[in-house]
């Protein structure tokens, strides 16, 4: 019965297109954006929807500092931060990373998705009867943290701060209440009003969380985020961000005050309960997060490239999604089995690999493709790029304003 209860849901998926099919992809050290696809030797493929943003997951002095801490401390950390798996590393990498973000601490988790469920969910307990604003486009780890917590939640329209406002105040002042949103949205491409939302908080007594995932490592001063390009980190209580993208490498953190990372040290069960990430993945976050600070290389090849990319496909008639406002271009497809059909054909005939964005990543009816460069690419990758997505787009018939006026 209860095999055929799960294949009955399983089924659902297939049926509306939105099943998930792995692609094996092996990025090539020292190669990227080129992989090979099920270990094919003589066709790679260009890898166009990493989130290595900056292709730091295969930075020389990345990997040596990997390769060092495996030779002076094995694979694993051997328990959890409070049993055993506190090594050195941990308290460089915090301390690099608060002083990044112009905060007193930081604190690391084995991913982003922990840090924001535990952080969140910690959070609605610390503070009794905690009411939680959350921006209407939030990521899974974000609102999963707000669900389990059970605290109270308004969800305010994407980026909408008149909304925002309209909600705040119809709560008492002392309530306490928790503003959660992103600084990058990574579907979209888009940026939040991050002072407004900063200056709502401060009028309204609310604590701000924001998730700067996808804008650590490339915007705003030594790579600090958008919050720290507007100038406004310190008026954000909670930043938080990924070691997984920018960086190039797995982890999550939180950067706050030294009462509330303690606070959340101390009480969130995600953290707590959890073994450590390894000495090798956090001596390698460590280098490259102070490769990045050094370092404005990858970011402006980053950004002149993306500038180059989007005027590519514009020439071609190809739309990025008008959101986009970063190095994140969103193509939208508009329909699930399109999307697919269209990521395979591009895939087996163009060697580029573009993973079909479907429902319930993004709303049915608007899926697409989520386009990025890296410094890595290529003027002829870019240009091989655009050929095979206008090829595509004529044989499934996508419609694009250009294509439609012809
Ligand atoms: C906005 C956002 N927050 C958090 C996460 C989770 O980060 P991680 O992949 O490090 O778990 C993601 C991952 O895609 C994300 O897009």
């Amino acid at each position: 019965m209860y095999a055929e209860l799960a294949e009955q849901k399983v089924n659902q998926l297939k049926r509306k297109g939105h099943y998930r099919e792995f692609v094996t992809i092996n990025r090539l050290c020292s190669k990227y954006p080129l992989a090979k696809v099920n270990q094919q030797e003589d066709h790679p493929v260009v890898v166009w929807c990493s989130n290595d943003y900056l292709g730091m997951s295969q930075h020389p002095e990345v990997l040596k500092a990997m390769h060092e801490a495996i030779e002076l401390y094995g694979a694993g950390s051997g328990g959890s931060r409070n049993i055993g798996g506190t090594h050195h590393y941990y308290a460089e990498l915090e301390a690099s990373l608060a002083e990044w973000h112009s905060k007193e601490a930081a604190l690391v988790f084995p991913t982003g998705y922990g840090s924001n469920d535990a952080t969140i969910q910690c959070l609605t307990h610390i503070f009794t009867d905690c009411l939680i604003l959350s921006d209407q486009l939030n990521h899974a780890s974000l609102i999963n943290g707000i669900s389990s917590s059970k605290a109270d939640k308004l969800i305010f329209r994407h980026n909408d701060v008149h909304h925002l406002e309209e909600l705040l105040s119809s709560v008492p002042r002392e309530r306490a209440k928790i503003i959660v949103f992103e600084s990058v949205y990574s579907m979209d491409g888009d940026v939040a009003p991050i002072r407004e939302i900063a200056a709502l908080a401060k009028k309204y007594n609310a604590l701000t969380f924001l998730d700067e995932v996808h804008a650590i490592g490339m915007y705003g001063p030594r790579g600090a985020g958008i919050a720290a390009q507007l100038g406004v980190a310190d008026q954000i209580d909670f930043i938080q961000g990924t070691m997984a993208k920018a960086i190039g490498v797995i982890g999550g953190f939180i950067a706050s005050s030294s009462i509330l990372i303690d606070s959340v040290r101390s009480f969130a069960s995600g953290f707590i309960f959890t073994t450590s990430l390894p000495p090798a993945i956090v001596a390698a976050c460590l280098t490259s997060v102070e490769h990045l600070k050094r370092s404005e290389r990858e970011r402006s090849s980053l950004h002149e490239k993306t500038q180059k990319l989007r005027e590519a496909l514009a020439v071609r008639g190809i739309p990025v999604m008008e959101s986009s406002e970063t190095h994140i271009l969103p193509v939208r497809i508009g329909d699930a089995l399109k999307c697919k059909g269209a990521a395979k054909r591009l895939l087996d005939n163009h060697g580029i690999y573009l993973q079909p964005i479907n429902s319930p990543t993004v709303p049915a009816g608007t899926e697409r493709f989520r386009v990025n460069v890296t410094p890595n690419h290529t003027d002829e990758q870019i240009r091989s790029l655009v050929d095979g997505l206008v090829e595509v787009f004529g044989y499934f018939d996508i419609l694009t304003p250009a294509l439609q006026a012809r």
